[in-house]
């Protein structure tokens, strides 16, 4: 009785859970993304970075590229996004989070859209 429960249990977790966690960001995330990277009043990253086919990018900052390799965990990436000064107190780069420049979610679909590069 008491296996025959968690079975179900499990079998609900399986396929009922199971997908939400593993599906990634849809092309409309991904889409979102890069126009807040884009955007000279939003994100503004091409100001400092090279990055995909961004036009007339500044050099200040790295060239944003192989971002799975280079970024397997993404809280680390969300947290230099959200406030690079606690990397680089020096930095130039705007504390996107900490200064409510892009909210959570924005920060999430930034990162959906870099994940592509
Ligand atoms: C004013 C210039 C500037 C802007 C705007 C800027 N960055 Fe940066 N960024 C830098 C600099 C400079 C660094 C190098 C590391 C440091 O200074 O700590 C950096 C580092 C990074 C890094 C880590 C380094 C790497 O190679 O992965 C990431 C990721 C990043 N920036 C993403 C972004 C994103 C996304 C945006 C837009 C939402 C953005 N940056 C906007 C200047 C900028």
């Amino acid at each position: 009785m008491r296996k025959g429960l968690i079975y179900v249990c499990l079998t609900t977790l399986a396929l009922g859970v199971a997908p939400v966690v593993l599906a990634g960001p849809s092309q409309a995330d991904i889409d979102r993304g890069k126009e807040l990277v884009f955007s000279r009043k939003d994100g503004n990253c091409l100001a400092c970075h090279k990055m995909d086919d961004g036009k007339l990018t500044g050099t200040i900052g790295p060239e944003l590229a192989d971002m799975n390799t280079r970024y397997p965990d993404r809280g680390i990436l969300f947290k230099r996004i959200w406030d690079e000064t606690q990397f680089n107190p020096q930095t130039v780069m705007p504390p996107f989070g900490r200064h409510s420049i892009l909210s959570k979610d924005q920060i999430n679909r930034v990162i959906d859209y870099l994940y592509t590069l």
